[in-house]
């Protein structure tokens, strides 16, 4: 196992009703600013339900709505105008990952004096935290399960044709809301779309290579076999709780650092991923059900091993030469991702070859010339994990 901080210090309230639990989480004389998105949390209600809560002590609430999918730059400075002109001192989203994310960037932009007037500096770090010695304290009401990042301190921005990460040790949510009953109004896409999300995040901390972490693999293991058990469930039966409760309960352990620590992670999928999203528009999940299997199928020697484990432990599949095993796994996975609606090609988004230089031109520009668990993933070997998802 490789050596590892684990620091995550995110309170989590799950189940029904926890939204009672609201004016306990929130300090008493606080100046909120509820951030939401396009309106579905107006329309199921959940956003009513908040202000009520809040109403329950003297604070003063403020609301920003209008945050979209892959939340954008110019949208989020004008929370944060909001927030610097109302003296905001916490910070409630309530949505899906693209709120979430979007009030960490406010979270920090509002108050990083030494960034005033060139915000967009905040996202230009790559892989290292932002710059920055405090946040607006955030908490969060999930209304869809996928990201994880109800419970993680990490944030993708899209400015202008490019999907940037923040992330700071200062922006883990103080408390996150998680009652799979609030997202029984998703579309069943946007299910399907947690699902596979959720299972990426999983692959992209298991499927590397071994180093003896025994509880990271079985707790892998875990988190995928119930997304595989429960996965179709939830979306053609939104209503079943056990079902949801499962997803929403995964999809935060899948990237909260715990499956994470001590093991090679990869992120190859979602680097290539988020340039798909920045040029064409594909939803974040779905990008990686096209770019997972083929990149199993081009690096199925660098990934052997936990390949093999993979078919075994997940899929049963104990039968056949290696090669074999590997592709019936891949096959399998690919079969997982269509039962819940989801395409697995290139060609299904209408991305042809000219888009896979668009996507290289995309990674070059952001730096992401050596990615993967061995830093080995160049230019070319990403052309051709995309030329395989064609
Ligand atoms: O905007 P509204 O009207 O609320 O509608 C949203 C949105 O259209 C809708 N929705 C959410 N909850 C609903 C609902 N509709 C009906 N009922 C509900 N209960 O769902 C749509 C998609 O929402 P979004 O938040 O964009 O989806 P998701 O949670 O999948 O988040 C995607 C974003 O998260 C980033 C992605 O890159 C993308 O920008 N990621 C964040 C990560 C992190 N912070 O750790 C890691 C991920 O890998 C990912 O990159
Ligand atoms: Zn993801």
């Amino acid at each position: 196992m490789l050596n590892f901080n684990f620091y995550n210090p995110t309170n989590i309230l799950f189940g029904k009703g926890q939204m009672s639990e609201l004016d306990n989480l929130v300090p008493k004389d606080a100046k909120v600013l509820i951030t939401y998105g396009g309106g579905s949390v107006i329309k199921n209600g959940v956003l009513a339900n908040v202000k009520t809560e809040l109403a329950k002590s003297s604070r003063e609430v403020f609301e920003f709505g209008g945050i979209e999918p892959n939340p954008k730059f110019p949208t989020l400075m004008k929370a944060v105008e909001v927030a610097r002109a109302e003296k905001v001192d916490f910070l409630l989203a309530v949505g899906g990952g693209s709120v979430m994310d979007g009030t960490k960037f406010i979270a920090i932009a509002t108050v990083a004096d030494d960034f005033v007037g060139r915000e967009e500096k905040l996202m230009t770090y790559g892989f290292a935290p932002v710059p920055v010695s405090s946040a607006i304290p955030i908490g969060t009401v999930v209304t869809l399960p996928a990201t994880g990042s109800e419970m993680n301190c990490g944030g993708v921005v899209t400015y202008g044709e490019d999907k940037l990460p923040v992330f700071s040790p200062y922006t883990y949510p103080k408390f996150s809301i998680l009652d799979p009953e609030l997202t029984y109004t998703l579309p069943a896409i946007q299910v399907a779309n947690g699902v596979v999300d959720s299972f990426v995040h999983t692959v992209e901390q298991y499927i590397t290579y071994p180093v003896k972490a025994g509880f990271q693999d079985r707790t892998s293991e875990g988190i995928l076999q119930t997304l595989v058990e429960v996965g179709k469930q939830t979306v053609d039966d939104p209503t079943d709780y056990d079902a949801r409760a499962n997803l929403v309960w995964c999809s935060t352990m899948a990237l909260n650092g715990l499956i994470g620590a001590g093991v090679p992670q990869d992120w190859s999928i979602h680097m290539i991923g988020h340039e798909m999203t920045a040029l064409f528009g594909v939803d974040h999940a779905q990008t990686l059900a096209v770019l997972t299997p083929a990149m199993w199928r081009i690096r199925r020697k660098q990934k052997k091993e936990k390949l093999l484990q993979y078919a075994e432990r997940v899929w049963n599949i104990n039968a056949g030469s290696e090669d074999e095993r590997i592709d019936a796994a891949i096959h399998k996975t690919e079969e997982f991702f269509h039962s819940l609606g989801i395409k697995t090609r290139l060609s299904d988004h209408a991305i042809d070859a000219t888009g896979i230089e668009r996507i290289i031109r995309g990674l070059e520009k952001h730096g992401m010339v050596a990615l993967s668990e061995r830093g080995d993933i160049t230019l070319d070997v990403s052309r051709k994990v995309l030329q395989e998802a064609l």
